[in-house]
């Protein structure tokens, strides 16, 4: 059987270095991931950030909202000791900064926008025009646990795959998809054994699915045809 699901490191290669760094995502790379999968935020200056916590108090070494600094106060924090001394003085990458290392590289980036908690004014506008400043189209794909940041995106572009991030069941699928303008489903594992796969596959709807760090689940997402799966392991789950 070809194996069609792609493998793409969740926040980078985060179970090896920090996630959301340039080290994450170089890390990914050289272990030979498809794609990466980072989280992004909105700073004071309406700059792209790429964190996963609207506070930064998890992964660096201060603390406060994403939203109440400036990109450049952002950048002069340490973002990699709290996962290991190596890392020390890993910085928080803008959005243009992975845009600029990715754009001559055959990988894949998934950017899910994170607007669950606090609306940021504008992000799908400040998402879009970088990816098209960097004709990152057909390379990107967009998401969101947010169907009001999907609808948004969907307004503003039309060449941008948008991937609607669920956790929960969901029913009458594709009409859902349509109603908001999503061209996919990205959806938590434990779905997998759900009846929605069902719908999901008989509705020819693409899906990948996360975060998937263990072999069994892995394969499972290969024979349910997945079209990719989110990792935080990803040479693990290669072999
Ligand atoms: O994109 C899948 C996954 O990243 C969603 O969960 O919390 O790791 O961003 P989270
Ligand atoms: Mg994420």
């Amino acid at each position: 059987m070809t194996i069609c699901t792609k493998i793409f490191a969740h926040r980078g290669a985060s179970r090896y270095a920090p996630e959301n760094t340039m080290a994450a995502f170089k890390r990914a790379y050289h272990l030979g991931a498809d794609g990466i999968e980072l989280d992004v935020h909105l700073t004071r200056d309406h700059q792209v950030a790429v964190i996963h916590d609207e506070n930064i108090k998890r992964t660096t070494n201060h603390s406060g909202l994403v939203n109440h600094f400036s990109l450049s106060e952002l950048q002069r924090l340490d973002a990699g000791s709290w996962f290991h001394s190596q890392y020390n003085g890993e910085k928080i990458p803008s959005l243009e900064d992975v845009l600029q290392w990715i754009q001559h590289k055959h990988m894949t980036l998934n950017i899910e926008l994170k607007t669950d908690v606090i609306h940021y004014h504008q992000i799908e506008e400040h998402v879009v025009s970088l990816i098209h400043k960097y004709n990152l189209e057909k390379q990107t794909i967009l998401s969101s646990f947010n169907p009001a940041t999907i609808e948004r995106l969907n307004l503003i572009q039309s060449d941008i795959e948008l991937a609607w991030l669920r956790q929960k069941r969901l029913k009458n699928i594709a009409y859902q998809l349509a109603a908001i303008g999503a061209d996919s489903l990205h959806i938590h594992h434990r779905l997998l054994n759900t009846p929605m796969i069902q719908e999901i596959k008989s509705k020819q709807i693409p899906f990948r699915v996360y975060t998937v760090n263990k072999p069994k689940i892995w394969r499972q997402c290969v024979s349910q045809r997945a079209n990719g799966i989110m990792t935080d392991i990803p040479d693990l789950l290669q072999e």
